[in-house]
């Protein structure tokens, strides 16, 4: 199994961004804790970050002959971009979108996700375990089309 992990915008100050809300990890830690997570179930883990909109849709469009699922925390454009939710909507690989803080219990703004309804579902407020909570679904094979 293929796994496509996708981060958004300012998910690269992680560690410096915020540490009270995102942690103290950084974006290198993660990402590197997904990949040995992967390997101990033989799933192959890419990770992306961009802080580019237009990026972020070309890599979910050229994903689908590359992977078979896909774990992507869009950061802010989450509240906004339908542009990216379009992207999503437009594959045929599952998507769930993860955040690192409970977004739920955050600003108004934060509580709108445009990209959520395109996806299988959400995960919110479990800091780096929530990529692996979303990883977790796909290898265990809960997820139907
Ligand atoms: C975030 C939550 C978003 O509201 C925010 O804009 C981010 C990070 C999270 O992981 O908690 O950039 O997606």
């Amino acid at each position: 199994m293929k796994i496509l992990v996708l981060n958004g915008p300012n998910l690269n100050q992680l560690g410096k961004r915020e540490p009270t809300v995102y942690g103290s990890g950084i974006l290198k830690q993660l990402e590197n804790e997904l990949i040995e997570y992967g390997n101990e179930y033989q799933i192959s883990i890419t990770t992306e970050q961009s802080n580019y909109e237009g990026q972020l849709i070309d890599w979910l469009h050229e994903s689908e002959t590359k992977f078979d699922a896909i774990v992507m925390n869009p950061g802010a454009f989450t509240h906004y971009s339908i542009a990216i939710r379009d992207a999503i909507a437009s594959i045929s690989l599952p998507v769930i979108e993860v955040h690192i803080s409970n977004v739920h219990a955050r600003e108004n703004f934060r509580q709108v996700s445009v990209t959520a309804p395109v996806c299988v579902g959400q995960v919110s407020g479990f800091h780096f375990e929530g990529y692996k909570m979303a990883i977790d679904y796909f290898r265990r094979g809960k997820h139907h089309v």
